[in-house]
């Protein structure tokens, strides 16, 4: 079908034709995922739905649905309404995150929101619709303060905490639940039973992450359960945990998933693991036999930027479109038949809109469908370009955010033999031309181009301002840079 298929609007003039071919086809890999955080910033459930829908265009055919995290509880447990009634909402700040002032005295939370189980049951439906199969994760037992705000019982220090609001950490906050307190696998048993009764899938994501065990160091119930259990230290405890959890998990009928990380207790019997650090954690454990997917922070993050870091406002690094395309998600020392698949993960404090969801989502997701997709040796990155951009007019038709920074130029900086600084452009892929000017007005293609050599700094100039042209046509952001940025880039 032509583009004008995605539009939202009634199109006229278009021939609905479709050539009579006979496919046959199959992925690479089962789980083809994407993940969104819905804690650090709340989507509503149309937005959800538009993203599920984008995704199964793409054939990817699970959504990890982060709902809880220090920042806010987004899932209705009607065993326990204060998740939503407290853990739901949080002081309203916006733009540069970590950068926020902590909540006033009295400051009335109002930032927030949550689906309800009704809205859940909906989106399911949707889903369904679509093939695409929906993994919830409740994130225990760090990444709690949202739990830990609604019920401060389950937390070693027990006392009154806020939904954090994204300013700088304070010490006094707890966001671990106790591992000495029973009310703690109490409540969680009644979090993860509402979970399996509304979730069809199979799998239920326990989170595991970042636990900061020294909250456990300085607990007596803590120390208490390490004793009784004959536990070695809060390592084994964190090991305990998840055991217990993992149990709980099963005796809903449903399989347990977690972050992997080192974990120098080991991980639980029978779980699945999400390796997010690096793929090492992933290979490791697909060789003990636990079920893996493969989200390795520096190709498969979606938080990360596409482009150049300067102009992004934001505490995070890069992941352009090629780190996610050149990566292979079953590398050769794994034990490939345990490796279920892989994801892109959309990490949400700095995305406070749908248009920016969907620009840090598309197009580096086209390019991990390829890979959960295509065989290894069929994935070639620079014919990936032409196909990618065949279906950039069909984003556009849906009104659809997307990326454009694979076209952007690459500065760096060198020294020449006398030590002065000079420019290098680069870009990630081929057929695209560059023109620069250190005179601070905007490039365009009547000023001098790149010819591949590295650029003298005339003198007086502070900025370097370069524009990208791929056949004759002007793609990407012209970036604009101080020279004093440039510096910093060169490899000592
Ligand atoms: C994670 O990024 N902490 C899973
Ligand atoms: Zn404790």
């Amino acid at each position: 079908m032509p583009p004008a298929v995605e539009s939202k609007q009634t199109v006229a003039g278009v021939r609905w034709e479709i050539a009579g071919v006979k496919i046959k086809d199959y992925p690479r890999l089962a789980w083809r995922g994407l993940m969104v955080d819905v804690s650090r910033h709340f989507f509503p459930k149309e937005v959800i739905m538009a993203y599920i829908d984008q995704m199964a265009k793409y054939k990817l055919n699970t959504f990890h649905w982060h709902l809880t995290d220090n920042q806010g509880w987004r899932v209705e447990i009607k065993s326990l309404p204060k998740l939503t009634q407290v853990g739901a909402w949080r002081v309203p700040r916006t733009g540069y995150w970590k950068g926020f002032k902590a909540p006033e005295p009295g400051e009335p939370a109002t930032d927030g929101g949550f689906y309800s189980q009704e809205d859940i049951k909906e989106i399911i439906r949707y889903a369904e619709e679509r093939f695409v199969t929906i993994v919830p994760e409740v994130n225990v037992p760090g990444h709690s303060l949202a739990l830990i705000a609604s019920y401060p019982n389950l937390s070693c220090t027990q006392t009154p905490q806020q939904v954090l609001a994204g300013d700088p950490w304070n010490p006094q906050r707890t966001n671990v639940l106790c591992i000495g307190n029973d009310s703690t696998f109490t409540e969680l048993e009644k979090v993860f039973s509402e979970l399996a009764q509304l979730f069809p899938g199979e799998y239920l994501h326990m989170g595991g992450d970042e636990v900061t065990r020294s909250y456990w160091d300085k607990c007596a119930k803590c120390q208490q359960r390490i004793k009784t259990e004959g536990l070695k230290n809060s390592e084994e405890l964190q090991t305990y945990f998840l055991k217990r959890l993992a149990r709980i998990i099963q005796s809903k009928g449903k399989k347990p998933m977690g972050w992997y990380e080192k974990l120098e207790g080991g991980l639980a019997p029978n779980m699945a693991v999400m390796s997010w650090k690096d793929m090492k954690g992933g290979i490791a454990a697909s060789q003990q036999g636990h079920k893996v997917v493969m989200t390795p922070a520096f190709n498969t993050y979606l938080d990360f930027y596409q482009g150049d870091p300067y102009l992004e406002n934001g505490p995070f690094t890069v992941t352009r479109l090629n780190a996610t395309y050149n990566w292979n998600p079953v590398p050769l020392e794994a034990n490939a038949a345990n490796i279920l698949g892989g994801q892109g993960s959309l990490w949400t404090e700095q995305v406070a809109h749908e248009r920016k969801l969907q620009s840090m989502t598309w197009p580096r997701a086209l390019s991990l469908a390829e890979v959960f997709w295509t065989p290894q040796p069929k994935r070639q990155w620079e014919n990936f370009i032409p196909r990618l951009e065949a279906h950039l007019p069909r984003l556009d038709s849906a009104q659809v955010n997307y990326a454009t920074h694979f076209y952007e130029p690459i500065v760096s900086g060198v020294k020449d033999s006398s030590g002065a600084l000079q420019v290098v452009l680069s870009s990630e892929i081929k057929d695209i031309e560059m023109y620069y000017t250190f005179d601070d007005s905007n490039p365009d293609k009547f000023y001098p181009k790149y010819q591949g050599q590295p650029l003298d700094i005339p003198k007086g100039a502070h900025h370097i301002r370069v524009v990208s042209y791929r056949h004759g046509k002007r793609v990407g952001r012209e970036i604009n840079l101080p020279l004093s940025e440039v510096e910093k880039r060169v490899r000592k």
